[in-house]
């Protein structure tokens, strides 16, 4: 079954604590933290202290996605704030094989990030050093955007490499524009994890709506 990781970027940042608190009962499978430094994104959200303040609230995977550059300096801050996962974008490190060894020599889990106008080629051989690839389907920064279908294609592609390695335990997670009927094309491409910020917080009814999402076929 498909995992849901509700994004708190489009939650009610006064009340990030209470946000968190709902995602469980609302049958989410992770939590998505938007990390972004206004430098590698256009824009600034928040980062180790804001994820530790939240750890709290919550014994669900904390998935942290470091829209960051030099990822690196960052590693053992969000490892210490209760990180279960930490993805970094390749076109923010240029070492990232050994920004995903250090990940992993923490304990973590370690992901890499695709933005939508990079191949799947560059992270080719990163792949035995990452535990989850991260096709970000809208060009990151911020949540409500419309889903880059050319991106998604991506999906399939991941899939393939994985699977002619071996790597089937690797999760391929997809992150923007995620919604009821963009889902349905990346659960057929082969994703195992959806990001939804958008469809879940602005929702009548976010548990419905993670279930649709779950459900996807
Ligand atoms: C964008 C973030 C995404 C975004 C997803 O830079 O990485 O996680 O919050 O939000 P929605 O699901 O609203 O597109
Ligand atoms: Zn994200």
């Amino acid at each position: 079954m498909i995992k849901i990781a509700p994004s708190i970027l489009s939650a009610d940042y006064a009340a990030l604590g209470q946000a968190v608190d709902l995602l469980r009962p609302w049958g989410a499978d992770w939590v998505h933290l938007d990390v972004m430094d206004g430098a590698f994104v256009p824009n600034i959200t928040f980062g180790a202290p804001m994820t530790k303040a939240l750890r709290k609230h919550t014994d669900l995977v904390f998935d942290a996605h470091l829209m960051v550059n030099e990822p690196a300096k960052w590693v053992q801050d969000f490892k210490n704030a209760g990180a279960d996962i930490v993805t970094i974008h390749i076109e923010a490190d240029r070492h990232a094989h050994r920004t995903l060894q250090l990940i992993r020599s923490l304990g973590m889990k370690a992901g890499v990030a695709l933005n939508p106008q990079t191949p799947p080629s560059a992270i080719e051989y990163l792949l035995e050093s990452c535990d989850l690839v991260l096709v970000m389907t809208v060009n990151p920064g911020f949540g409500g955007q419309k889903f880059i279908r050319e991106a998604a294609e991506k999906i399939k592609v991941i899939r393939k490499m994985l699977d002619e390695r071996g790597l089937r335990d690797v999760e391929i997670e997809v992150d923007g524009g995620v919604n009821a009927e963009t889902a349905k094309l990346c659960a057929g491409y082969g994703a195992t994890v959806l990001v939804a910020g958008n469809a879940v917080y602005s929702s009548p009814d976010p548990a419905k709506m993670i279930e649709t999402l779950k459900n996807t076929k």
